[in-house]
């Protein structure tokens, strides 16, 4: 078990292996994969997994979701916030960590059962002194604003006096190891002591000043008594320091545990900053650091009782699976409708904090299915961020509302224009002059989240709006070709960034002429039986009825690129005329091997592409396919799709078993559920890869459960088990009730109701009804 990996007090905390990731040892090189495997979250901020005691290697971020700032980079970014995590411990001036010593032991653990980081080290300092260090630390889900660290010190070998450095760093700056990217995004407006002691910082974001405050009090004790004496405060430019010391006896252990909190203005008046942040370390210390992780555990305890996957007889890939929900759900945040979860969750810097269409596509029906409050705040969100996005729109020249290809939190486009080579020569960047479909998918999470939840009072109200202004930027983003008589839309860029910029991108049109199909049925339903919501939506759109009308012209017309005569549909015009380049080898990880062809042309010359988009398509719009159409389609693409984005393996997993292609479908699932786990990307030291975690969800759900809402609004379930596995258990919300569903091997399905009204259910065809456990 890897919890005895850990000694006394910690082992009896931890939990059992299939809650646990574990880094068994201390490798440099692996160290910024783990900050990110590591990173903690409680929807309001996140913070990566660095070591206490700092060091060489890391990339040491907190964010608080909502907190951006421009300054001198070309966008706005979650900014870099203090760190608090720093606790240093001397031994006669040798600091004891793990760049300083030789490492004896080492074993930290991810508990995600608890959503707290475990760690366990032996060091050995020069002097030959040995020090067993042990500690968790959590950012409270029961009360967002607190956070804390405990550490377990024992001298094994010696005795003597620790001094102790209890910290809070100002000095992070973002792209930290990146030159020329560097930024720093905040100036510090308070360096002091929290009270008689304790440590507090406040900072400003240099663009819109807003202020954070945070502080912390560090507390040390031996069999409950406090020991920690000769306390001083020090201010160090832009780093808060309270030193202290105490006496350390052979082989008796010390407890010494930080109290932080943290607080921006967008939750108390500036002038009340440091009171409201010492006031709630005040009552967490009087609640008690064990007692708060108490309630926070019994957070944790009910979402994973929404959220948990329990796969049987697959062991490594169920705590894998787990690993990705674990990180998808803490980012949720069910209390904030004016923040979204970031490309990279709040886990790493890559994305700047950004939304994209990963959002709707890919992380939406999780939360739809699970957690429908924050996925309420996620559509919320985009009609907060509406104006803006008609402002986008205008400004491109266009009607309605475009949708920002990166969103953060004023709604302008934050995708950047430009980027700087090494060398400093700049080049542009077009992805988000041509890459439009993020507004469809703006449209089809409104229509998705709907369907899920079945909140038609946001339908009828803000969904209706939103759809009714991106279908207005659709239209006037197509272009009438009277020699062909059909609309298209040209110089765009589809889900495969590979070939940028293209000219009917079917996906793009696709999707357009879906939202523009829909919203004129939603106007009508509207005008039928909704008339107080009918004539609101009127008088703030200004539609009007030639409007509607023209609007069913261009849906009508709108040109849908396909080998003529064929299944085939084309990804774009011309896409057929390619170099036909196919994938042929696979590597050690299973995973397709680049082509040599490409080895001399770039893959815009030929068919090779970096990610689902035919077959997104189909992923999304399926029902509109023929079975046929389907599978041909999904094995023409897959043999040319490199999945050069994270966006990739967890779609054609899913439409792999749509098609029959288990095995394949199985491969795909593991390589997005151990994607940032095994760092197949290469890059998971910048982030986890978050649309990722909600593919992996969808492939489970969707895929192998076969999960699915039918145009009649049944829920269907008509699994396909890979052999590997022996069962598989989860819940999700249908209707108003909550459903337990269990599947065998042999795809027998049970459906039960944990909580609300009974109801049926479609299982593997049959009309069933799902009744209380
Ligand atoms: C993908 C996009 C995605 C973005 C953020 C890119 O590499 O091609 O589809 O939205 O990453 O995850």
């Amino acid at each position: 078990m890897i919890k005895d990996r850990f000694s006394g007090k910690l082992k009896e905390m931890l939990s059992s292996d299939e809650w646990m990731i574990l880094q068994p040892e201390y490798d440099p090189e692996e160290n910024l994969k783990f900050e990110s495997l590591f990173s903690l979250s409680n929807g309001y901020l996140g913070i990566r997994g660095s070591h206490e005691e700092g060091g060489k290697i890391t990339l040491p971020y907190l964010y608080i979701n909502g907190v951006f700032d421009k300054s001198e980079t070309f966008m706005r970014e979650l900014a870099a916030l203090p760190n608090w995590l720093g606790i240093k411990l001397f031994i006669e001036k040798e600091l004891i960590g793990i760049e300083n010593c030789q490492i004896l032991k080492f074993s930290r653990a991810l508990d995600m059962k608890q959503a707290l980081l475990a760690k366990s080290l032996i060091l050995r300092d020069k002097k030959g002194r040995e020090t067993l260090v042990e500690g968790i630390r959590f950012v409270s889900r029961a009360n967002v604003h607190r956070m804390g660290i405990k550490l377990y010190v024992t001298p094994l070998n010696y005795s003597g006096i620790i001094e102790v450095e209890n910290i809070i760093d100002g000095t992070i700056i973002n792209f930290y190891d990146a030159p020329r990217f560097k930024v720093k995004h905040t100036y510090m407006t308070a360096n002091e002591p929290l009270d008689k002691d304790g440590i507090y910082m406040e900072v400003a974001t240099r663009d819109n000043h807003l202020h954070t405050g945070v502080g912390c009090r560090i507390e040390a004790y031996k069999n409950g008594k406090s020991i920690l004496k000769n306390r001083m405060f020090h201010a160090f430019g832009e780093q808060g320091v309270e030193f202290g010391d105490f006496d350390a006896a052979e082989g008796e252990t010390v407890e010494i545990i930080k109290y932080v909190s943290m607080y921006t203005e967008r939750e108390a008046a500036r002038y009340t900053l440091h009171t409201k942040v010492k006031e709630e370390i005040d009552g967490f210390m009087v609640k008690g650091f064990l007692e708060e992780l108490e309630a926070h555990k019994t957070v944790y305890e009910e979402m994973w009782k929404a959220a948990d996957i329990r796969i049987a007889g697959d062991f490594e890939l169920d705590r894998a699976i787990r690993f990705n929900v674990f990180h998808l759900m803490s980012t949720g945040n069910e209390n904030d409708s004016r923040v979204n979860v970031g490309a990279k969750l709040l886990s790493g810097e890559e994305y700047g904090g950004h939304a994209f269409w990963d959002t709707e596509i890919f992380m939406l029906p999780f939360f739809a299915y699970i957690f429908p409050e924050t996925a309420k705040n996620l559509e919320s969100y985009r009609y907060h961020l509406l104006e803006a996005a008609k402002a986008n729109a205008r400004k491109n020249g266009f009607k309605g509302a475009q949708y920002p290809w990166e969103s953060a939190d004023d709604g302008t486009e934050q995708c950047p224009d430009w980027t700087i080579e090494p060398d400093g020569s700049c080049y542009r960047c077009y992805v988000a002059v041509y890459e439009h479909h993020v507004t469809a998918a703006v449209a089809y999470g409104i229509y998705n989240y709907v369907k899920i939840t079945r909140d038609l009072d946001f339908l009828l109200n803000q969904g209706a709006e939103i759809l009714t202004e991106t279908a207005r930027f659709w239209a006037s983003r197509c272009e009438y070709v009277a020699e062909k008589d059909r609309y298209e839309i040209n110089q765009v860029t589809g889900p495969d960034e590979w070939h940028e910029p293209v000219n009917n991108n079917l996906y793009t049109n696709y999707l357009a002429k879906w939202n523009l199909r829909y919203v004129i049925s939603l106007i009508d339903t509207l005008k039928k039986g909704h008339s107080k919501e009918y004539d609101t939506l009127m008088e703030k759109t200004g539609l009007t009825a030639r409007e509607i009308k023209d609007w069913e012209i261009v849906q009508e017309k709108i040109y849908l690129p396909r080998k003529e005569g064929t299944d085939l549909l084309e990804q774009f015009e011309g896409y057929f005329k390619l170099e036909d380049v196919v994938i042929e080898k696979y590597d050690e990880h299973d995973w397709p091997v680049r082509p040599e062809a490409l080895k001399t042309k770039r893959a815009s010359q030929t068919q090779i592409i970096k990610q689902a988009d035919v077959v997104m398509l189909l992923h999304l719009m399926g029902q509109e396919f023929t079975e046929d159409e389907i599978r041909k389609n999904y094995e023409y693409y897959e043999k040319r799709t490199l999945h050069g984005s994270s966006l990739s393996p967890s779609i054609y997993s899913v439409m792999g078993l749509k098609v029959g292609d288990d095995s394949k479908a199985y491969r795909y699932l593991k390589r997005a559920a151990f994607l940032d786990l095994l760092n197949l990307q290469k890059n998971t030291r910048e982030g986890i890869h978050a649309a990722n975690t909600g593919g992996v969800w969808q492939t489970v759900v969707f895929g192998f459960a076969g999960v699915s809402i039918g145009e009649d609004g049944m829920l269907t379930v008509r699994p396909h088990m890979p052999k590997e596995w022996e069962g598989l258990d989860f819940c999700l919300r249908h209707r108003n009730s909550r459903l337990r569903i269990t599947i065998s091997r042999d795809n027998s399905v049970s459906v039960k109701v944990l909580e609300g009204e009974a109801l049926e259910v479609n299982v593997n065809g049959q009309i069933v009804k799902a009744v209380r456990e």
